[in-house]
């Protein structure tokens, strides 16, 4: 077990499976056993909660808005007031918890605020073993400081040429955020069978997960992608990923 919560944030271009990576990456650590584990929808479009089949009734952006522009109940004060309904915006499930972080910031300076919520992240993540950030390209959550460094930052990629570029560009973000260059993998995701593999740059992707049916199903049934069969190979896939991380978390 992890000393501390390792954190993984999922990120890539649109549509290449940040949302489908990150909840089966979730349900891989719960049936491995490293429960509790905490989803970060830090997309400001937010659906990871529709992959994982539970509902959102706010997100921290929506909350932040109201909690400071609303008269606070009388005896409480605004710090309190926050801190109660984080804790509301929070969606426990069974194995793991979600929080939704919807817009980086509104119209008004926001640095108190953000502040608050970034102290009530903090404070949140020591109770988790694993905790899993879906992100947009720009990270701007992680930039804005509302969410903390990532233990680790998955690329998810189309293993096409086009998908390089984009993976250059993710990796200077990131380089520009602090990360350090071995805490950053990339993910095929996608993968046709006996499509040739494509060269990163002499690195391997730490994980391939292939085109899966059961996926494009679930998807067009509306149904929890995260709950697709445990033997189909997009699962399987992610729980070796999953395994493989554990490893490397225990290895800090
Ligand atoms: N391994 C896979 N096999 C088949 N279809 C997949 C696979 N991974 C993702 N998809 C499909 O690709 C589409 C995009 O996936 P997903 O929503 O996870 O991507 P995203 O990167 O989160 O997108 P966005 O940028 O809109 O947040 C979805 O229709 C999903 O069902
Ligand atoms: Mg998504």
């Amino acid at each position: 077990m992890p000393p501390h919560p390792f954190t993984i944030a999922v990120s890539g271009k649109g549509g290449t499976g940040k949302t489908t990576i990150s909840s089966l990456l979730l349900r891989s650590f719960i049936a491995l056993g490293e429960t509790p584990v905490l989803a970060v929808d830090a997309d400001p479009n937010a659906n990871l909660h529709e992959a994982l089949g539970v509902a959102v009734h706010e997100t921290l952006g929506s909350m932040r808005e109201e909690a400071f522009s609303r008269n606070i109940p009388p005896g409480m004060n605004r710090h309190d007031y926050v801190r109660f309904r984080f804790r509301q915006a929070l969606v426990e499930a069974e194995g793991f918890d979600l929080v939704a972080m919807g817009r980086p910031e509104g119209t008004g300076c926001y640095c108190f605020a953000n502040d608050l919520l970034s102290e009530c992240m903090k404070q949140l993540e020591r109770d988790y073993r694993f905790i899993v950030i879906d992100t947009e390209a720009g990270m701007e959550h992680i930039s804005r400081g509302t969410i903390g460094k990532p233990d680790m930052l998955l690329i998810v990629s189309d293993p096409g040429a086009r998908g390089l570029r984009t993976i250059a560009r993710i990796r200077e973000i990131a380089t520009q955020l602090g990360l350090e260059k071995e805490k950053i993998h990339v993910v095929f995701n996608m993968y046709k069978t006996g499509a040739a593999p494509v060269d990163i740059g002499g690195e391997l992707p730490i994980a391939v997960v292939p085109e899966d049916p059961s996926v494009e199903k679930a998807d067009l049934a509306a149904s929890p992608v995260s709950l697709i069969p445990s033997d189909s190979p997009a699962r399987v896939a992610v729980r070796e990923l999953a395994e493989r991380i554990r490893g490397m978390a225990g290895e800090r």
